[in-house]
């Protein structure tokens, strides 16, 4: 499995045989380079309701046919702008033909710019190909994340530490505590000043106090599982 950041929230996953997106927030997405149409997942993975994650979602999956992967209530919104997907919730896992996928808690908000209710906000565990990736997407530390650490063994997490909005580096650390992955890659941050945040000293501080290794990418950057 590779795995590009693609800024702020966003990655695209390189599996065996296809491409997965994560909150494809691209075009309006002030700190990538990358452009929404060079991209034609098989699916796309959406945590919430917000804007800075469902971004792209509809030009993608209406160019490439890419199905999404999101709550009940994000797939019957998309459906209704013509966006195929398959309707999930917290706790629930499903057998994909790329791999399993199964949708965590996050503590957090979910609705639509318009207002729509999203239905709860969540974090996905990803396993492909024998390896497993976790983003909590938007969320607050909480101490149910060491759970996931022991039903999983995560290879990689995706961590917010933008604060504000999110986890800052502080409860970022302690998460990783929890959550006990081999590696670490810092995301949500210095997209806007609001969530400006030092990677460099998260990164020391997780190696100095964890096991885990912590990878920081910039936008562009990859790293393979
Ligand atoms: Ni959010
Ligand atoms: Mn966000």
């Amino acid at each position: 499995m590779q795995l590009t950041y693609l800024g702020h929230s966003a990655v695209s996953l390189e599996l065996t045989q296809q491409q997965l997106l994560i909150a494809p927030f691209i075009s309006a997405n002030p700190a990538t380079e990358a452009n929404p149409d060079d991209f034609s997942p098989s699916h796309i993975i959406i945590t919430h309701a917000h804007g800075d994650h469902y971004g792209d979602t509809e030009s993608i999956a209406t160019r490439c046919g890419a199905t999404l992967i999101s709550t009940f209530e994000i797939v019957n919104y998309a459906a209704k702008n013509g966006v195929n997907g398959h309707g999930m919730n917290i706790g629930g896992g499903f057998d994909f033909d790329f791999g399993r996928v199964t949708f965590t808690p996050a503590w957090h908000s979910s609705a639509f710019p318009d207002g729509t209710y999203g239905g709860m906000p969540m974090g996905v565990v990803i396993e492909s190909g024998g390896k497993t990736l976790y983003h909590a997407g938007d969320t607050a530390l909480f101490s149910d994340m060491k759970l996931i650490g022991s039903k999983w063994s995560i290879d990689v997490a995706l961590l917010p530490i933008g604060d504000n909005f999110t986890m800052g580096p502080d409860d970022a650390l302690a998460a990783v505590s929890l959550l006990k992955p081999k590696v670490v890659i810092p995301v949500h941050y210095n997209t806007f000043d609001l969530i400006a945040q030092d990677a460099q000293a998260f990164k020391a501080n997780v190696e100095a106090n964890t096991s885990a290794s912590c990878v920081v990418l910039e936008p562009g950057q990859t790293h393979n599982l």
